[in-house]
C-alpha cells in the first residue's frame, strides 16, 4: 500500500520578544491550517514565562546563553553575539535531534533580527524563510540605510523609492536619533546581511495597505506580504471566548480579568483603550501627561500599565478616576479592542497594536514613543487616515492636553465620522487579503507548496 506522504516540517523561530512572538506564532497557525506541520522555537527562558503554551503546536527550546534572557545581559550587544553564538549551537543540536526522532525538518522561518540562523539553515540544506515582524514601510527605510542611500541621523525630509515624502521625525527614532539607543539601528539595518541567499523574504502587511513599497520592495528582495498575522477568530469576526479560547502566547498574565465584566457595563463605542504594547517605557514625565490627558478627555478608559510601570502613575490617579475607568496590568488586547464598548484606541503604534485595531475597525489615536512606531503613526494618520496622531518631540515627549484634545476630536468630532469610515474600509480590505484567493493568502499558498515540492 503507498504511504501518504508525510507534511513538510517548519520550524518558526521568532526573537523572544512578545511583539515578535504574536506575529510569528499567529503565522504558524496558518501553516498547520494548511497542512504544514510547526515546531515553534524559542528560548529556555521565554518559555518559562509564557502564560499559555501554544496548545496543540510543539513548543521547542533553544538556548541564548543567559540564565535570565535579555535582562541579564551586560549590554545589547553582548545579548546579540551570544546568542548568535550559543544560540547556532544549541539551534543545531535541535535540528539533529529532529531529524533523528523521524520529524526531519524541511523549513526554517526564522526572525529577521536574528540573521544567523541562515547559516545555521544552509549548514543542512533546508528552505530558508525571513520574517519581518514590521511594516514593509519600515523596512523600506532601514534597507535604504543598509544600501547607504540615506545617511543617519537624518536630519532633513527625505522621498524614498515606494514611500511619500517623510520628515526626520517620521522615521523610525533609531534613524533620526541613533545616539540615544546605541546598537538598535545596527540591529535593524543588518536584518538585510544576506538577504538575497534567503529563499523567502515574508512580510507581516497585506498588499493593498503599503501597494506601492511593497511592489518596490518585491523587485528588490522578492518580499512577499502575507499579513495581517493577528488572531485568527478576530479575522473570522467571532469574537467571544466561547467561539475559540485561543488568546496568543502571553509573556504577561493579566492581574484580573474583572475588565471584561467592567467591559460589558459600558455603552457602545464610549470606551478609550489605552496600551502601550509590552516594551514601552514611559518616564514619569511622560506618565504624567497621559494620565491627564485621559482624565481631561472626560471619557470611560481602559489603561494597560504594566506592573513594571505602575510606580510611575501620578499619586492618587487610580483613587480619583475610579467612576470613570480601570487600570489593569495586561489584558487580552484582541478581545477588548474587539468588544462592542471600544470608541478609540490610544496606542503607541506598535505595528501589531496598529494590525491589530486595523483589523478590528478601532479608530487610533497616535501616541508614538520611539523606535517604528512614529513612522507607523505617519501611516496611520496622514496616509490611511485611520486616526489622528499627538505630536511627540524626538525623545517622545507630548503633551496630555493634546491627548485629551484628540481623543475628543476621535470619538466626538467631524474627524472622527471621517476616521471611522475609513478605519471600517481598512479592516475590510485587511480581511479580504487573508481569506481564501486574497493577496496575502495567495502568497502563503505558494509558500506552502514550494516547502512540499523540497522534500519530495
Ligand atoms: C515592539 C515594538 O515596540 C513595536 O513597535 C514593534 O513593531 C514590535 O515590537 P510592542 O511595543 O510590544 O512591540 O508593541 P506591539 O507591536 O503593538 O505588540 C504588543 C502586543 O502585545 C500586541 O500583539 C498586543 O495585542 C499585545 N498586548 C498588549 C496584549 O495582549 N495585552 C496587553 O495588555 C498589551
Amino acid at each position: 500500500m503507498e504511504q501518504s506522504p508525510r507534511p513538510a516540517h517548519c520550524l518558526v523561530f521568532p526573537y523572544p520578544m512578545q511583539g515578535h512572538i504574536n506575529p510569528m506564532h499567529q503565522f504558524s497557525k496558518t501553516l498547520v491550517s494548511k497542512g504544514i506541520k510547526v515546531t515553534l522555537v524559542t528560548t529556555k527562558f521565554l518559555s518559562k514565562s509564557f502564560q499559555q503554551l501554544s496548545g496543540s503546536m510543539p513548543v521547542e527550546t533553544i538556548s541564548d546563553g543567559f540564565e535570565g534572557g535579555y535582562a541579564s545581559a551586560e549590554s545589547l550587544e553582548a545579548y546579540f553575539s551570544k546568542f548568535k553564538k550559543i544560540g547556532s549551537e544549541t539551534l543545531t543540536k535541535l535540528i539533529e535531534k529532529l531529524n533523528a526522532t523521524g520529524f526531519p525538518v524541511d523549513c526554517i522561518v526564522y526572525d529577521a533580527m536574528m540573521t544567523w540562523v541562515l547559516d545555521v539553515v544552509k549548514s543542512f540544506g533546508l528552505v530558508s524563510a525571513i520574517f519581518f515582524t514590521q511594516s514593509c514601510a519600515v523596512d523600506n527605510i532601514y534597507y535604504h540605510v543598509k544600501k547607504g542611500l540615506i545617511n543617519v541621523p537624518v536630519e532633513n525630509r527625505v522621498s524614498l523609492s515606494g514611500l511619500s515624502v517623510l520628515e526626520p521625525l517620521d522615521m523610525p527614532s533609531f534613524v533620526h536619533n541613533p545616539g540615544l539607543y546605541p546598537g538598535l539601528l545596527d540591529i535593524m539595518v543588518n536584518q538585510f546581511s544576506d538577504i538575497d541567499k534567503v529563499d523567502w523574504v515574508l512580510c507581516n502587511t497585506f498588499y493593498k495597505l503599503e501597494e506601492e513599497v511593497i511592489e518596490w520592495m518585491s523587485k528588490q528582495l522578492r518580499l512577499r506580504a502575507i499579513g495581517p498575522t493577528i488572531l485568527r477568530k478576530c479575522l473570522n469576526n467571532q469574537k467571544t471566548r466561547e467561539d475559540d479560547t485561543d488568546n496568543g502566547l502571553q509573556m504577561f498574565k493579566p492581574n484580573t480579568d474583572a475588565y471584561m465584566n467592567w467591559l460589558n457595563e459600558q455603552q457602545d463605542h464610549s470606551v478609550i483603550y489605552v496600551s502601550f504594547g509590552s516594551l514601552a517605557e514611559l518616564n514619569a514625565e511622560q506618565m504624567q501627561e497621559l494620565a491627564y490627558g485621559i482624565k481631561q478627555s472626560g471619557k470611560h478608559f481602559l489603561w494597560v500599565v504594566r506592573a513594571s510601570e505602575e510606580g510611575k502613575l501620578p499619586k492618587g490617579f487610580v483613587e480619583e478616576t475610579s467612576a470613570k475607568g480601570i487600570v489593569v496590568q495586561w489584558c487580552s488586547q484582541m478581545e477588548v479592542l474587539a468588544h462592542k464598548a471600544l470608541g478609540c484606541f490610544v496606542t503607541h503604534c506598535g505595528w501589531n497594536s496598529t494590525l491589530e485595531a486595523l483589523c478590528l475597525g478601532v479608530p487610533m489615536v497616535a501616541v508614538p514613543i520611539w523606535t517604528d512606531q512614529r513612522t507607523n503613526a505617519k501611516f496611520v494618520a496622514d496616509v490611511w487616515r485611520m486616526g489622528v496622531r499627538v505630536d511627540t518631540d524626538k525623545n517622545g515627549v507630548f503633551k496630555g492636553e493634546i491627548v485629551g484634545h484628540c481623543i475628543r476630536e476621535v470619538m466626538d468630532g467631524e474627524k472622527g465620522k471621517e476616521v471611522k469610515t475609513t478605519s471600517k474600509k481598512w479592516m475590510d480590505m485587511a480581511r479580504e487579503a487573508v481569506k481564501e484567493g486574497g493577496s496575502s493568502d495567495i502568497s502563503i499558498n505558494e509558500f506552502v507548496a514550494s516547502l512540499t515540492q523540497h522534500y519530495k
